[in-house]
């Protein structure tokens, strides 16, 4: 295997070659005191709730309504009262049942974003609608090998999806690992972005921004703003880390700890992979195991160029990019004293990932995600909007444009041709990484977001097994997916 390039090192989640050293917070914030984030304050965690006898049954409220958000009153949208939702903990082979009540003024709906679950029915089905005041009950039954890790749900009402998760809702899904891996805490950290007004209220984005994809200027943890997380020195966490942002990538450090990344999305490499940084695109999640060292270290997303069209200006709150070049966003402090702990027990043997790579293929397919001026009727955005497609198609939900055999093993070649990155996003089938810009990883790396670079390619390939039917992949920067592109699969 050749040695990885820096920035595809990058783009494959893991990097050994030291990350440039980034200052304190950056952040453009011209709030008054009285509305500023409250900073460092102890981390929280939402509510879990977690299966039992192979079962969780839940009910979910999707609605508008006061809370907390960085430590101030706000009024955004949340599940059950809060944003994150509650994080619901379950095990391979179990069934998840959950009534979701739409209480918000627009329709919804539900997905669980990287189950392998039936896309079917009252599954993980996102051509359901459910009208406001309407609810529907959704069940997702696990495969009894189910991979552990961490995935999160979401609403996926197409045209409507950037602005739902803007608003606040998004939560957490843990699958426990059979054969736990010892850790002093396991955290579950929900990283989104919004933009509150000085009435608390989210703010609405240009048309413009949604072309770029919109950044909030609150980055937020868990719903807190730079949360302070404490520690003993020489003990192992588990940081189950979530981009929940609707087009912030996230390029992670976390100077002074070491950093050992499991996996990306529901994949796990053959053994823990040592980090520097960790670049998550929107919908990515990392699983990494932090060994603490004494000292007080920020975790931070440093600035990371995902490009942008000609001519447009900034992406972030109201038109600026919120994070200044040479000093990242402060995501959360870590303090780290005391007595050292016994150091960490040794990790329990992990199953060998799969490897498509020597398998026979069924089909290969080409995707091409572009982002364009907007000629001809076919667009729906109208006038000066750009059209954002995939082979040239804007999203139609009464379209199939892809049939695969079940059972099958395909290889698709992603290419990307604008000048900004696409995360691609299959729902359902996880992707194996074969090449990123024709770079290969060394080990199986398994993803269900895969950042396609700005006019690059990557190739994956998919077994398309357990599960028949309907389902979606897509650009998960979700202003990309409202504005069309998007994509219907139907494995049979
Ligand atoms: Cu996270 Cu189709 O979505
Ligand atoms: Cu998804
Ligand atoms: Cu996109």
């Amino acid at each position: 295997m050749q040695p990885l390039s820096r920035r595809n090192a990058l783009l494959l989640g893991g990097l050994g070659v030291a990350g440039t050293a980034v200052g304190a917070a950056g952040l453009a914030w011209t709030l008054t005191s009285r509305t500023a984030p409250v900073t460092g304050a102890a981390l929280t965690h939402p509510a879990e709730l977690r299966s039992a006898n192979g079962t969780l049954a839940l009910e979910l409220e999707a609605a508008r309504g006061r809370m907390q958000l960085a430590g101030r009153p706000a009024t955004a949208l949340g599940y059950n009262g809060g944003s994150p939702g509650p994080t619901l903990r379950l095990r391979a082979g179990d069934v998840l049942r959950v009534r979701l009540l739409n209480r918000l003024a627009e329709p919804t709906n539900l997905h669980v974003h990287g189950l392998h679950v039936s896309p079917q029915g009252n599954g993980d089905n996102v051509f359901v609608t459910v009208a406001p005041g309407a609810s529907f009950d959704y069940e997702y039954g696990l495969p009894a090998d189910h991979p552990p890790g961490v995935y999160w749900y979401h609403p996926h009402h197409h045209g409507m999806v950037a602005e739902q998760i803007f608003g606040g809702l998004f939560g957490a899904i843990v699958v426990e690992d059979a054969d736990p891996i010892p850790a002093a805490m396991d955290r579950v950290l929900m990283v989104s972005d919004t933009d509150l007004d000085a009435a608390g209220y989210v703010r609405s984005v240009s048309q413009t921004e949604r072309m770029a994809g919109r950044e909030g200027g609150l980055v937020l943890v868990n719903g807190q703003s730079n949360p302070l997380l404490s520690a003993l020195p020489g003990q192992r966490e588990r940081w189950r880390l979530v981009n929940a942002c609707v087009a912030r990538y996230l390029r992670l450090q976390l100077d002074g700890q070491s950093l050992q990344l499991l996996g990306m999305d529901s994949g796990r490499y053959p053994s823990p992979v040592p980090v520097e940084e960790v670049l998550m695109a929107p919908g990515n999640r990392a699983d990494l195991l932090v060994t603490t060292a004494a000292g007080e270290s920020v975790l931070r997303a440093a600035y990371y160029d995902r490009g942008s069209m000609p001519g447009m200006m900034g992406r972030g709150s109201a038109g600026r990019d919120t994070t200044d070049p040479s000093r990242g966003v402060p995501l959360a402090t870590l303090q780290v004293a005391g007595e050292p702990a016994a150091g960490p027990a040794g990790l329990p043997p992990r199953p060998a990932p799969a490897d498509l790579r020597q398998v026979p293929v069924a089909a290969r397919r080409q995707f091409l995600l572009a982002a364009g001026m907007n000629r001809g009727p076919m667009g729906g955005g109208g006038a000066g909007m750009m059209a954002f497609t995939i082979n040239g198609r804007e999203f139609d939900a009464a379209r199939t444009d892809t049939t695969v055999a079940a059972g099958s093993v395909e290889e698709w070649t992603v290419i990307n041709t604008s000048p900004m990155d696409h995360p691609f996003h299959l729902h359902v089938w996880p992707m194996q990484l074969v090449s990123v810009n024709g770079e290969s990883p060394g080990s199986p790396a398994w993803q269900d977001v895969v950042n396609v670079p700005a006019n690059g390619r990557v190739t994956v390939r998919t077994a398309f097994k357990d599960f028949t039917g309907k389902s979606a992949y897509h650009c998960h920067i979700l202003d990309h997916e409202d504005l069309g592109m998007m994509g219907v699969i139907a494995v049979r």
